[in-house]
């Protein structure tokens, strides 16, 4: 495929960084030797090298659908060997502050629910929702207690790993793993969010990483979330996307930590 420098029955196959927004892929862009950009449907692709391995940097656009199918895209288009889904989150965890990285050990959909029954006029409450695993069964998975629980998406190991060894590079706040949730909700009701950390584990909110992950796991792919802190309201700190830059220049460096430590299989095609 286009920007492959090795030769075509030996190539290593890529890794593929994912963003939603611009300022969230420009600096991946830019790191980029021999860009090429690629138009795929409404999606827009950039395949290069990164210390001379393949990299695609791909723009997935907001949200879990738009995240969904451009990771789908990517696996058809590119055969990555493993795919990275990194942006800007808010906090769910009040120790975390704006510029500190979510590595994701697990990424959850906090999107797929079934409320809890409740009579004309009784109002919502979060609190008696129950998460719904939308893979567990095949029959329906409001009828089923066996699906009323939360799915987990690992992150891959050897990304985990490189993820680990690129820590020391990031300067702009702390790197920690822990659990991200995805949906296309921007909660800001602190009450749904504490419940969010304390009965789902979750560090972190955005709105792509489940999604991609789902479609990963489901073509086994490899794949990693990261997650950089822009905001969090659970300790009032103010909204900032310039932290999207340097979680960029983390990832290049878990990408290179993963591609030299000979993480990225080759294949024949
Ligand atoms: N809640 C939801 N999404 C967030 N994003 C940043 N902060 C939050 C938050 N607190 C990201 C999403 C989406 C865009 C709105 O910004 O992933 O792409």
């Amino acid at each position: 495929p286009a920007g492959n420098t090795a030769s075509p029955d030996t190539a290593e196959r890529p890794i593929v960084i994912q963003g939603a927004m611009p300022v969230e892929t420009e600096t991946l862009v830019a790191a980029l030797d021999h860009p090429e950009e690629v138009h795929v449907q409404g999606w827009t692709f950039w395949s290069g090298t990164v210390a001379g391995h393949p990299v695609v940097v791909s723009r997935s656009l907001k949200g879990m659908t738009n995240a969904a199918a451009a990771t789908a895209l990517a696996i058809e288009r590119f055969h990555p060997a493993a795919i990275i889904n990194q942006g800007t989150a808010g906090g769910h965890d009040p120790a975390l502050h704006t510029a500190d990285i979510v590595v994701g050990t697990t990424v959850v959909n906090i999107g797929a629910f079934k409320t809890g029954a409740r009579a004309e006029g009784a109002g919502t409450d979060f609190a008696t929702w129950y998460p719904m695993d939308l893979l567990r069964t095949e029959g329906s998975a409001g009828q089923d207690p066996s699906a009323w629980v939360m799915h987990k998406f690992p992150g891959d190991a050897g990304l985990l790993a490189a993820a680990a060894a690129a820590k020391a590079s990031y300067t702009a706040g702390h790197v920690v793993e822990g659990v991200i949730g995805s949906s296309d909700v921007w909660n800001s009701e602190l009450d749904r969010i504490a419940r969010m950390h304390t009965a789902f584990g979750t560090s972190a909110e955005e709105m792509e990483a489940a999604s991609a992950a789902q479609v990963a796991e489901l073509s086994h792919v490899p794949f990693l979330a990261v997650r950089v802190l822009s905001n969090n309201i659970t300790n009032g700190e103010p909204y900032n996307t310039t932290v999207a830059g340097p979680c960029q220049q983390y990832v290049l460096a878990l990408v290179r930590a993963y591609a030299e430590h000979g993480q990225v299989g080759t294949t024949k095609r």
